[in-house]
């Protein structure tokens, strides 16, 4: 943008030009500031809950009425420490530049070893997992960041299913900006999702689940963008949700 200069009589000094528009938005100063703010909680935050588990401890099992009430009392402050530890430590890795490592990664594998690890778990949910193992192309991506990403898709179809039901799993071939990709579709059979809803399930802190913080879908997504793919949801309520992550396959990207 051009400037007007107007030289002073006598002045010497330069005109020095600012453009405001070279400052990076507040917004982006203040999810910072809240990073920093939060990673310094972190430290208290676990000597908190390090102290009440030793308190807890020392405390034995209570005897007189009074003791039960210190040991009520003490187990509710540990839960609720916790319960900021999980959205403390959600919010930073929302927040946090990702470091990505990148592997050439066998999807269908990584899916199952997923499921391998967490099937007790779900299971005692009542809910039962079906995958069917497929050959499809590699991923250049980070194993443990797409390891999360499936497990908080895996998770949030537990809990769409409180009386228990199938979570249906696939790999498939597929295309995506006229490259090669490949396909994780998990299915549930749960609540589904309210149209109305559905355009801001993606956004932090919504939630409707009980104990929830609103991050696993915004840090799934920004998962899947890294490795330059996309996640489709389609939902029916009363029926259950499909969210289907789009990945481009290894060299197509
Ligand atoms: N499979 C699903 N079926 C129905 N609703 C869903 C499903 N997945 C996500 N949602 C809706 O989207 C909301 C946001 O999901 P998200 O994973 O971001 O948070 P959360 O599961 O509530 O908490 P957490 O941070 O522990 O993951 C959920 O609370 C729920 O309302
Ligand atoms: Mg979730």
């Amino acid at each position: 943008m051009a400037v007007r200069r107007t030289k002073r009589k006598g002045s010497r000094t330069a005109v020095k030009a600012f453009d405001a528009s070279q400052l990076g938005n507040w917004e982006q100063d203040v999810a910072s500031l809240a990073g920093m703010l939060v990673h310094e909680v972190k430290n208290p935050l676990s000597t908190l809950n390090i102290s009440s588990q030793l308190l807890l401890e020392e405390l034995g099992d209570p005897e007189s009425p009074r003791d039960h009430r210190t040991h009520r009392r003490l187990k509710t402050m540990r839960s609720e420490i916790q319960r900021i530890e999980r959205i403390v430590s959600s919010f930073l890795q929302l927040t946090r530049p990702q470091q990505m490592h990148r592997d050439s990664v066998d999807v269908s594998r990584l899916v199952e070893d997923v499921i391998s690890r967490n099937r007790e778990a779900i299971e005692l949910e009542g809910v039962n997992v079906l995958f069917q193992p497929m050959e499809v192309p590699r991923v250049a991506g980070d194993e443990s960041l797409l390891h999360q990403a499936v497990l908080n898709l895996i998770l949030n179809g537990c809990s769409a299913m409180s009386e228990g039901g199938e979570l249906f799993i696939r790999v498939l071939d597929s295309t995506y900006r006229g490259g090669s990709a490949v396909v994780i579709e998990i299915t549930d059979t749960g609540v589904g999702i309210a149209e109305e809803t559905l355009p801001r399930i993606f956004r932090p802190y919504v939630s409707t689940t009980e104990g929830g913080t609103g991050l696993g879908l915004p840090t799934t997504l920004r998962i899947i963008r890294l490795h330059g793919g996309t996640i489709l949801v389609e939902s029916e309520q009363g029926q259950g949700s499909r969210f289907s992550i789009v990945l481009p396959a290894e060299g197509s990207a």
